[in-house]
C-alpha cells in the first residue's frame, strides 16, 4: 500500500458476502468516480468464495486485499476470530481515514469492529433495519444493532429505518435517508440486459415461481417442512412450475437437493446478477427468505412471499406487495396456491419503495462533505430534505 501523501482523503470498503458486493458495487463506482479527492480501497474478507467471485466478476471489481477466509460449514465463532484478526491487519497497513461496511453480515460487523477499536470512523451503508427481535433473523438482528452502535455515518434506505434510529436515541444529524443501493445497482444492471433466460423458457404454459432460500434460522426441521411445503404445493398444483437457484451453504443444498426431486422443479446454481434479474422477471410470484430478494421483488412489480417469522423490510409488507407467511408447512402451502391464483396482485405503488437508483451517488456526495465540508458544502440538509420529501409524496 502506497503511503498517504497524496493529500486524498482513504476509504476502505469492506465486503465479504453476495449481497455485499451486489449493494456496495454500485458505492465503489461513485466513490472511484471522486479519485480526485478520495484514494478508494477494497477489501474482501471472502467470508463467502463461489458466489462471491461471481458477483466481483459481474461487477468487474478488482479486491486490493482478499482474506479468503471462508471454511466450509463455517461457524460464527471461527469466522469472527479470524475476521477481526485479518482486518485488524489490513486496517493497520492501509490507515484509513474511513470504513465503509454494509448491511448485518459478520463480515460488517467484523470490519466495523475493527475499525472502531483503531479509532476510524466507520459509515454504515443499509442502517437503520430492525426486525426488533435478536433470533429472527439470526444473527443479522445482533449485527445490525452493533454496526449502527459504532457506526459515525449511518446511510437508511428508508424513513422507517431512520425513525428505528431515532427511537433509539442516534442523532438526526448522523442518519441520512439515502434510498438502498440495490435499486442502484438493480437499476444500472437493467439497463445492461435484454432477452430471456433459458431456464425461463421450458417453463412455458405454467406459473412460474422463483425460490431462494438462506436463513441460519431456519436450518434443520424448519427448513425441510419448507421444503416439503414446495414440493406438496407443485405436487398439488399442475400449472406450478419452480425454479430454484441453490445457495451454495451445505446446510441448504443438502437437503435441497434431496427433497426436491421433482420433474417441475428445477435446481440451478446461483445466478450472475443480471441472469437472477432477469429470472424474476419473468417469474409469476417470488418466495423467499432472502433480504435483498425482498427488495427487488417489489421494483420489478412481483409480488414476494417471505418464509420468515419476521422481517426488517416492513416498507413492502405495509405497502401490500410482499406478504410475511412464516415457515409454517401449511400456512405456505395455502398461502402459494392463494397466490398463483391471482387474489393478491401486486399495488403499483411499491415499484419504488426502498429507493430511487440514486442512493449511492448521494452516499458518495456525503464522504466528501465530511471531509471536505468547505470545498463540498452541499448537501446534508438539502439531499435529507429532497428524500424526505420524495418519500412523503411516494407514501401520499
Ligand atoms: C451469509 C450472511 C447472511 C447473508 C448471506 C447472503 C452472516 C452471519 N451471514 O450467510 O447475513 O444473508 O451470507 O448469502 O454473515 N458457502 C460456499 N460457497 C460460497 C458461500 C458459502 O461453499 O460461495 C458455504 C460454506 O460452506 C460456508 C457456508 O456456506 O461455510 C456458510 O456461509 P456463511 O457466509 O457463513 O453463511 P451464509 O448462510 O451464506
Ligand atoms: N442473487 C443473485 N443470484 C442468485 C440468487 C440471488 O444474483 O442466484 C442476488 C439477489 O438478486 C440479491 C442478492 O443476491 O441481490 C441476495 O443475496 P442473498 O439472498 O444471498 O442474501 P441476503 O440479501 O438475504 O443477505
Amino acid at each position: 500500500m502506497a503511503s498517504y501523501k497524496s493529500g486524498k482523503r482513504r476509504i476502505l470498503v469492506v465486503m465479504g458476502t453476495r449481497p455485499e458486493v451486489i449493494k456496495l458495487a454500485p458505492v465503489i463506482m461513485a466513490l472511484k468516480r471522486r479519485r480526485g479527492e478520495i484514494e478508494t480501497v477494497v477489501c474482501t474478507t471472502g467470508q463467502h468464495r463461489q458466489i462471491l467471485d461471481q458477483m466481483l466478476g459481474v461487477f468487474d471489481i478488482k479486491p486490493d486485499f482478499d482474506l479468503n477466509l471462508m471454511k466450509p460449514d463455517q461457524t460464527l465463532p471461527g469466522l469472527l476470530q479470524s475476521a477481526l484478526r485479518e482486518l485488524n491487519k489490513v486496517t493497520d497497513e492501509v490507515r484509513p481515514d474511513m470504513t465503509v461496511v454494509q448491511g448485518d453480515t459478520l463480515t460488517a460487523t467484523a470490519a466495523a469492529l475493527s475499525s472502531y477499536y483503531a479509532r476510524v470512523p466507520v459509515a454504515h451503508v443499509e442502517a437503520g433495519l430492525r426486525s426488533h427481535d435478536r433470533n429472527n433473523p439470526f444473527p443479522e438482528e445482533a449485527n445490525r444493532l452493533i454496526v449502527d452502535q459504532i457506526s459515525d455515518l449511518m446511510f437508511v434506505p428508508t424513513k422507517t429505518s431512520c425513525r428505528n434510529l431515532e427511537r433509539e436515541g442516534f442523532p438526526r444529524s448522523r442518519i441520512f435517508i439515502t434510498g438502498n443501493t440495490v435499486i442502484d445497482a438493480l437499476r444500472q444492471s437493467l439497463r445492461r440486459t435484454g432477452g430471456a433466460m433459458s431456464c425461463c423458457r421450458s417453463s412455458r404454459g405454467r406459473k412460474l415461481v422463483l425460490v431462494t432460500l438462506h436463513r441460519r434460522e431456519s436450518f434443520g426441521r424448519t427448513f425441510k417442512g419448507i421444503l416439503r411445503a414446495l414440493r406438496r404445493t407443485v405436487e398439488e398444483n399442475r400449472d406450478i412450475f419452480i425454479v430454484y437457484p441453490v445457495h451454495p451453504n451445505p446446510n441448504v443444498s443438502i437437503p435441497a437437493r434431496e427433497m426436491l426431486k421433482h420433474p417441475r422443479i428445477r435446481l440451478i446454481d446461483p445466478l450472475p446478477y443480471l441472469q437472477f434479474l432477469e429470472l424474476m422477471a419473468n417469474s409469476d410470484l417470488v418466495v423467499t427468505d432472502s433480504g435483498g430478494v425482498q427488495e427487488e421483488a417489489p421494483a420489478l412489480n412481483k409480488t414476494v412471499l417471505v418464509l420468515r417469522e419476521k422481517t426488517e423490510r416492513s416498507e413492502a409488507v405495509a405497502a401490500g406487495c410482499a406478504r410475511l407467511i412464516g415457515t409454517n408447512h401449511s400456512d405456505i402451502v395455502r398461502e402459494l396456491k392463494l397466490s398463483m391464483s391471482g387474489l393478491c396482485e401486486t399495488k403499483r405503488k411499491c415499484a419504488n419503495i426502498y429507493g430511487d437508483g440514486k442512493a449511492s451517488e448521494r452516499i458518495s456526495s456525503i464522504i466528501l462533505n465530511h471531509f471536505y465540508p468547505e470545498k463540498h458544502r452541499l448537501p446534508a440538509e438539502f439531499i435529507r430534505d429532497i428524500t424526505l420529501k420524495d418519500i412523503e409524496e411516494r407514501d401520499a
